[in-house]
């Protein structure tokens, strides 16, 4: 009977183990930015504004390695863009903000590109509509950054040099 007691002493206190670590798992404030999350958001053109309110003009992209594009901000980095459509030179985005390239290959949206703030730096990544993770939230960004550096730049975001 003690041998009953103490073995299930031992089920009950492993059960409550293994409930808190689901538990904190799903507290972990980075899984909301995870490469599905980040994905699914996206596609949720209802959380989104095209850059200049135009969601019919697909720009060249010479200027980059992306292609064809179009541009949107999430209704967060839409509110700061109060330079003419644009960000503020020496303006940063707050936390939150989101920006998704639309990539195309004729009209066939090929890929997202995006960034996302997350605690004042910017979180970087690339899917095909199908969710292949080209660039992961956690691939080394250096790429990306190093790139979106040259001079013009508001914040990193380089469209607002060219167009
Ligand atoms: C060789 C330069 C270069 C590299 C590398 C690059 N980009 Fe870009 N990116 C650009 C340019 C230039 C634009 C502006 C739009 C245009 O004219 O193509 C741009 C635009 C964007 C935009 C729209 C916001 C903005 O800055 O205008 C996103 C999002 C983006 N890139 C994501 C990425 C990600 C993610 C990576 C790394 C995986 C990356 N870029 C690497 C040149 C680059």
């Amino acid at each position: 009977m003690k041998l009953f007691i103490q073995l299930s002493l031992i089920v009950v206190l492993f059960a409550a183990i293994l409930y808190s670590c689901t538990k904190d798992k799903g507290r972990d404030p980075s899984l909301a930015y995870s490469d599905r999350a980040l994905y699914d958001s996206c596609k949720n053109n209802s959380a989104f504004v095209f850059y200049k309110n135009d969601p019919n003009t697909i720009y060249p992209g010479t200027n980059g390695p992306h292609g064809t594009f179009r541009l949107k901000f999430n209704h967060q980095a839409f509110s700061q863009l109060t330079d003419n459509g644009k960000l503020p030179v020496g303006g940063t985005f707050a936390n939150g903000s989101m920006i998704v390239k639309e990539i195309f290959s004729g009209s066939n949206l090929k890929e997202y590109a995006l960034m996302y703030k997350l605690s004042g730096s910017w979180i970087w990544a690339e899917y095909t509509p199908g969710f292949n993770v080209k660039h992961s939230v956690k691939s080394d960004h250096s790429i990306c950054t190093g790139c979106h550096s040259q001079a013009g730049n508001r914040d990193l975001v380089t469209s607002f040099i060219f167009h």
